[in-house]
């Protein structure tokens, strides 16, 4: 044997011999890990993992390995040995948990790309302080006072734009609709406007680098992502001078808020108002898209939702108020079914990343100290035993009771039964619990409302929305839109 064949045959056994040696100490000091599969050296599992599928369903590799080693089990992700959950009970004790037993711990490259800054990376008192700002800008007063109508107007744009007869791209326009809305929200940006109209063009990179691999080389997306960053960051940061030297001293916009009631620095400002670009405007133009696709198979729900809508505009039309109103919204209790549903079935976030600060014992299983722990909401969603019938669009299984799923049925006699409304978390929970939540519903409930009201609409070609794992339409959910009957509302 030659001294190359020696060494091409040795070095694979000292790393086959330390990997046994690293699982026989680990089980020996956690003799109660789940059972599971630690997959390839280094990979583990991943790949199998991140492969895409039908967003509404859990997967080929979630439904094996639940089937195989129950919904508690072990494997290593993204690197790192990892506890993935498919249990209710786990996961809310995972989020209820934050800062005690486990900590957020998204991958490094989401803390590279969103900044060191982003509320998504921090934890502790940085995170908290963050949080506040977050909560503060997105309150209750603000949403009834401020944003309702700037969601409406931003609502009208998009809307009003669409022709008769003609087929839009329905994930772009509800992309433009969030960012517009966004962009007017943090930097007092005006849609249509050339500079506007540049940081989306980057925004667009931008985010293609954020779902990306991680690889920083000269031509990858990833790469691409984080020269926009840049750019993206030189922007904000002139917008930010700009208001320094005018003194405006103007509060309707973030930027404003934060200069005016903040001690961030300037970096932590910049990953802040990218951090919430991020998280506001991602999220909320999927989940209307999901809304849009899922409707359109469901008539039944689109009719009750004209009715609901057009009783509104009615007793409107009697108080001469032509804008919207919170006491509107308040109104739209179907609407609230179907948006709970669309999340539900639709799973915009489909799983967070945490680890164990603390070794934790649950349900007799082990969960080591520095693990990587992923609570998949999506598991829990679309689980048989909690959700009837789960990969079913059926908006009545909310009924009666908002925020939590009707267990006797609803108005279509067909209804789904359900356990219990606490397994529902497609905003999270604990001390992470989205600030935007009731943001993004405000946004769902407007966006409904005029789209119901002005136009029917059918899949101009064939298209689903995949879990990559984040969620996407591959075609861009193509639609031929006809205005209807109430179309004069627009
Ligand atoms: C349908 C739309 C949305 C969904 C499904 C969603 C989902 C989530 C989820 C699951 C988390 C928790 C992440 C974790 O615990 O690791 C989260 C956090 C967050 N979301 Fe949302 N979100 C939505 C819309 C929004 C909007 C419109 C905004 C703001 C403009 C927003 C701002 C945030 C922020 C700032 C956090 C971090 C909270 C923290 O760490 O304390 N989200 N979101």
């Amino acid at each position: 044997m030659s001294d190359l064949e020696f060494f091409l045959f040795l070095v694979p056994l000292i790393f086959a011999v330390l990997i046994v040696l690293n699982l026989f100490k680990r089980k020996q000091k956690f003799p109660n890990l789940p059972p599971g599969n630690m997959g390839w050296p280094f990979l583990g599992e991943t790949i199998g993992y991140l492969k895409p599928y039908s967003a509404t369903t859990i997967g080929d590799f979630m439904q094996h390995h639940i089937s195989r080693y129950g919904k508690i089990y072990k494997s290593n992700l993204f690197g790192e040995p990892t506890i993935v959950s498919a249990d209710a009970g786990l996961n809310r004790y995972i989020l209820q948990n934050e800062g005690r037993l486990f900590e957020c711990s998204y991958p490094r490259s989401i803390g590279g790309i969103l900044g060191k800054w982003s509320m998504l990376v921090q934890v502790g008192q940085m995170h908290r302080d963050m949080r506040m700002i977050s909560l503060n800008f997105l309150s209750n007063a603000r949403l009834r006072n401020q944003l309702l109508r700037e969601v409406e107007k931003h609502t009208l744009l998009v809307l009003g734009s669409w022709k008769e007869d003609s087929v839009v791209c329905a994930q772009d326009e509800a992309k433009k609709f969030t960012f517009n809305f966004m962009a007017e929200h943090i930097m007092s940006l005006e849609p249509g406007k050339t500079e506007t109209e540049q940081l989306k063009k980057e925004y667009i990179t931008f985010m293609k680098g954020v779902v990306s691999a991680p690889l920083n080389f000269p031509g990858t997306a990833y790469r691409r992502a984080l020269q926009s960053r840049s750019t993206i960051l030189k922007f904000i940061e002139r917008k930010m001078e700009e208001r320094l030297t005018e003194m405006k001293g103007d509060e309707s916009d973030l930027l404003g808020w934060v200069l005016k009631n903040s001690n961030l620095s300037k970096e932590q400002i910049l990953d802040l108002l990218l951090s919430l670009l991020f998280a506001g405007h991602e999220t909320s133009s999927v989940a209307i898209a999901l809304a849009i696709y899922f409707l359109e198979s469901c008539p039944a729900a689109v009719q009750q939702l004209t009715e609901e809508h057009l009783e509104i505009t009615r007793a409107k039309k009697e108080s001469r108020v032509t804008e919207l109103t919170w006491d509107d919204y308040k109104k739209m209790e179907f609407t609230q079914c179907v948006i709970s549903e669309t999340l539900r079935l639709g799973n915009v976030v489909r799983f967070l990343h945490r680890k164990a600060v603390k070794d934790v014992r649950y349900k007799g299983y082990d969960i080591p100290c520095g693990w990587k722990v992923l609570p998949v909401i999506s598991a829990v969603h679309l689980d048989p035993s909690l959700f009837g019938r789960p990969q079913h669009f059926d908006p009545w299984r909310w009924q009666n009771q908002q925020g939590s799923p009707s267990a006797n049925g609803g108005s279509t006699g067909t209804s789904s039964t359900t356990k219990s409304s606490n397994n529902f978390m497609p905003f999270g929970g604990g001390p992470r619990l989205c600030t935007g939540s009731e943001l993004a519903k405000l946004e769902m409930a407007i966006f409904i409302h005029y789209l119901v009201l002005n136009f029917h609409w059918q899949l101009a070609a064939s298209d689903q929305a995949f879990a990559f794992p984040y969620v996407d339409f591959p075609n861009g959910l193509p639609i031929r839109i006809q205005t209807n009957d109430h179309s004069s509302l627009l």
